[in-house]
């Protein structure tokens, strides 16, 4: 990092931890005040109300008011958590850009990047390119790609570099699966993407919206999705998201919305992916760099002719615009040796971690990446069975189809629940009525605490 950039960090760094540490005090007292206030207003609205408790729709109706302030409860709580957990993320995040990391312990040998033509893509396919290593790299400018075929030849690797649009999802499900079937893939990068400022067209508000947010979105989709389907059922293998800082928070950017917006949703679903394939064997990373010097940015050549922004930009400016670029090599040092340890979100530089969490610390319903982790229960997703043992579909036969032509007589079973069994009983006494129906809500008021997932 260069001297300017890190004259920026300290600072910036600093404000985060002052801003987070003074939330502790707020937070603490509006948890309690909020948790103490749920108990007060549903005994208050039990002792208003006495006759009416007894029917169901009233203790959904409690259920949803403890619910409520049981959410906001949780956000003063999660405010908590997080003013005391961030600094310590940010240091441990220090300490670990300063060396002792866990081990690398991903050691590739087939692996399929999009967008290798150039940038960021094109760096890792060099990074990872080694003899033993089988790359397939696909982009849609052929020349280029092949340029970057004949490197990482040159380095050893076998390579194919197939053309591919990452918005068809047809073609990307083809190149995925013959990848696969030649060398079981080990590690899929979703990395080909798109800005406003590199797609030609009119305006980006409704000229390029869809090109960004198709290839941005539904590009990683149409990548992650037949390779993720496979490794789950080997048990093995890494996906990665490249998302962006301009991800930070829950980001909105007016100089570029579908590129905020877009990479927004990748980190979101990069996390999400990670937890849902929790067990699987699948480990997901997300990357969320901040400028790394590429054509997206202008490259080397644009930014010596003054890439950012190309007019109107005071020298200053510029010059420490520039200094915050990574070199691409250095950038995807780091993202490889992320990839390796399976991290979970990965910024680059380190300090951009200070923009990824501030925006969220009031937000109830988002926690640090590694306690939604943790929480995810393991096994969501389960391997597909083998293709014998699947059920076959089979039409019907002449019998079975005069059978159901056929008015039926069937005997009428009451819908009963098990829990109106359970009060129909007639040894059930009033006390343990009220006590099952306390459960009931108790269950209601959990089973919707969608930011905790505990029902699941
Ligand atoms: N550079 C940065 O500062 C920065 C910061 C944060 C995140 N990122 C992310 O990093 C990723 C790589 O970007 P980069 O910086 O390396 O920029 P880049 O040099 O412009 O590379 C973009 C790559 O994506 C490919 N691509 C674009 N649209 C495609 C499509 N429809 N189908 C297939 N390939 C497509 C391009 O290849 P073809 O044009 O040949 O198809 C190219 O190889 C992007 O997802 C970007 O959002 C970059």
């Amino acid at each position: 990092m260069s001297t300017v950039a890190k004259l920026f960090a300290l600072p910036l760094v600093l404000a985060m931890l002052l801003v987070q540490l003074t939330l502790i005090p707020v937070m603490l007292p509006a948890f309690l005040v909020l948790l103490s206030s749920s108990a007060l207003m549903a005994g208050a609205l039990k002792l208003l109300h006495p006759t009416q408790t007894d029917e169901v729709t009233n203790e959904e109706f409690y259920g949803s008011i403890l619910l409520l302030h049981m959410k906001s409860a949780w956000a003063a709580l999660a405010g908590v958590v997080l003013a005391i957990v961030g600094p310590f993320q940010m240091v441990s995040a220090l300490v670990r850009s300063a060396g002792s990391r866990p081990a690398n312990t991903l050691r590739p040998t087939s692996v399929l990047i999009t967008g290798a033509s150039s940038g960021i893509g094109a760096e890792l396919a060099r990074q990872y390119a080694k003899p033993g290593v089988r790359l397939v790299l696909t982009a849609r400018r052929v020349t280029k790609l092949d340029a970057v075929k004949a490197q990482c030849e040159a380095l050893g690797a076998v390579v194919t570099a197939v053309p591919a649009d990452v918005t068809d999802a047809d073609m990307m499900a083809s190149v995925v699966a013959a990848a696969d079937e030649d060398a079981p893939l080990d590690l899929v990068v979703a990395n080909a993407g798109c800005s406003e400022s590199n797609v030609p067209g009119g305006s980006p508000l409704w000229h390029k919206a869809g090109v960004v947010n198709s290839t941005n979105v539904m590009g990683t989709v149409n990548t992650v999705s037949p390779a993720m389907e496979r490794m789950v059922a080997r048990g093995h293998g890494q996906i990665v998201i490249m998302a962006s800082v301009a991800s930070a928070g829950s980001s909105t950017n007016p100089s570029s919305v579908s590129y905020a917006a877009s990479k927004v949703w990748g980190r979101a679903y990069g996390q999400g992916l990670r937890g849902a394939l929790k067990g699987t064997g699948v480990g997901v990373t997300t990357i969320c760099p901040g400028f790394v010097d590429s054509e997206m940015v202008g490259g080397k050549d644009a930014r010596k002719s003054g890439w950012l922004p190309s007019t109107n930009c005071p020298g200053f400016a510029k010059r420490f615009l520039e200094s915050m670029t990574m070199p691409t090599d250095q950038a995807v040092r780091h993202m490889v040796a992320s990839i390796g340890r399976n991290a979970g979100v990965v910024t680059l530089p380190w300090w951009y971690l200070a923009s990824l969490w501030a925006p969220q610390m009031p937000h109830y319903n988002l926690m640090p990446p590694f306690v939604e982790y943790w929480l995810a229960p393991s096994g969501q997703v389960k391997p597909p069975a083998p293709a014998g043992t699947k059920k076959a579909f089979r039409a019907p036969s002449s019998s079975e189809e005069e059978d159901a032509s056929s008015p039926r007589i069937t005997e009428r079973t009451p819908s009963v629940s098990s829990s109106e069994e359970e009060d129909m009983l007639p040894s059930a006494s009033p006390s343990l009525r009220k006590l099952r129906r306390a459960g009931r809500a108790v269950r209601f008021c959990v089973s919707h605490l969608d930011g905790l997932q505990l029902s699941r």
